[in-house]
């Protein structure tokens, strides 16, 4: 199974909301914008210039300067703390480490979680474990933060706050991608694309 042709165009501070059926391909929509999974087909393009996929180098450099992933499991390590944890996440792009703490401090305050740098992940609450996992995304300085679910796990009042912070990242001008089953979170974004059978329709109804 794949994704029929399809054409998508994603436009800056955009806010889009995927959503369909359990294996639609949602996800692989999302793994093919976010230049994880190539396509067996087409054009990808990027500030209007056409991207080679084949060049890995390109794609590598592309993807982390481009897009910050979040997913419905936080993916966070226990027995390090909170801080480390988004440290992490810079390893191999941000050389020094003071830089990498600078950040990780300045993108754990951005998701309202600086008191509790030194705490380690397993004594958080669902929510604020991925606050972590966004802090981890943002401290790379994405234009574009791909979220597969991120509310999957969450309940109604930690989702609200996940939402809210996914809106006031959008109006600080970070386009997002948003995978959710939740119609009300779709209802809220700026663009609505529904995946059905590999089929990606746009959705204009409000
Ligand atoms: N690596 C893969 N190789 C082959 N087929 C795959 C692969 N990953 C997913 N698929 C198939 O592609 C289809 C779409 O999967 P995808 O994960 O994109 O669905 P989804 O819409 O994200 O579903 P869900 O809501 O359950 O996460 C499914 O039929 C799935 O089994
Ligand atoms: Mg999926």
């Amino acid at each position: 199974m794949g994704l029929h042709p399809t054409d998508l165009s994603i436009h800056d501070g955009d806010f889009l909301a995927i959503t369909g059926p359990s294996g639609a391909g949602k996800s692989t929509l999302m793994n093919v914008i976010g230049l994880l999974d190539r396509p067996s087909a087409g054009l990808y393009m990027a500030h209007g210039e056409t991207v080679d996929l084949t060049d890995e180098r390109t794609i590598l450099r592309l993807r982390g300067r481009l897009f910050g992933f979040v997913f419905q499991s936080f993916h966070l390590l226990p027995g390090r703390s909170v801080l480390d944890n988004v440290e992490m996440g810079m390893l191999y792009s941000i050389r020094s480490r003071q830089e990498r703490k600078e950040r990780a401090f300045e993108s754990l305050r951005k998701v309202g979680l600086a008191h509790y740098t030194s705490k380690d992940p397993r004594q958080l609450s669902g929510g604020e474990k991925q606050r972590v996992a966004f802090a981890r995304a943002l401290a790379l300085e994405p234009s574009v933060l791909l979220c597969d679910e991120p509310t999957g796990n969450l309940d109604s009042t930690n989702s609200g706050k996940v939402l809210g912070l996914l809106q006031e990242l959008n109006s600080s001008g970070i386009t997002v991608v948003l995978i959710t089953h939740d119609q009300k979170i779709a209802e809220s974004a700026k663009t609505r694309v529904v995946v059905r059978d590999g089929r990606v329709e746009l959705n204009d109804e409000t």
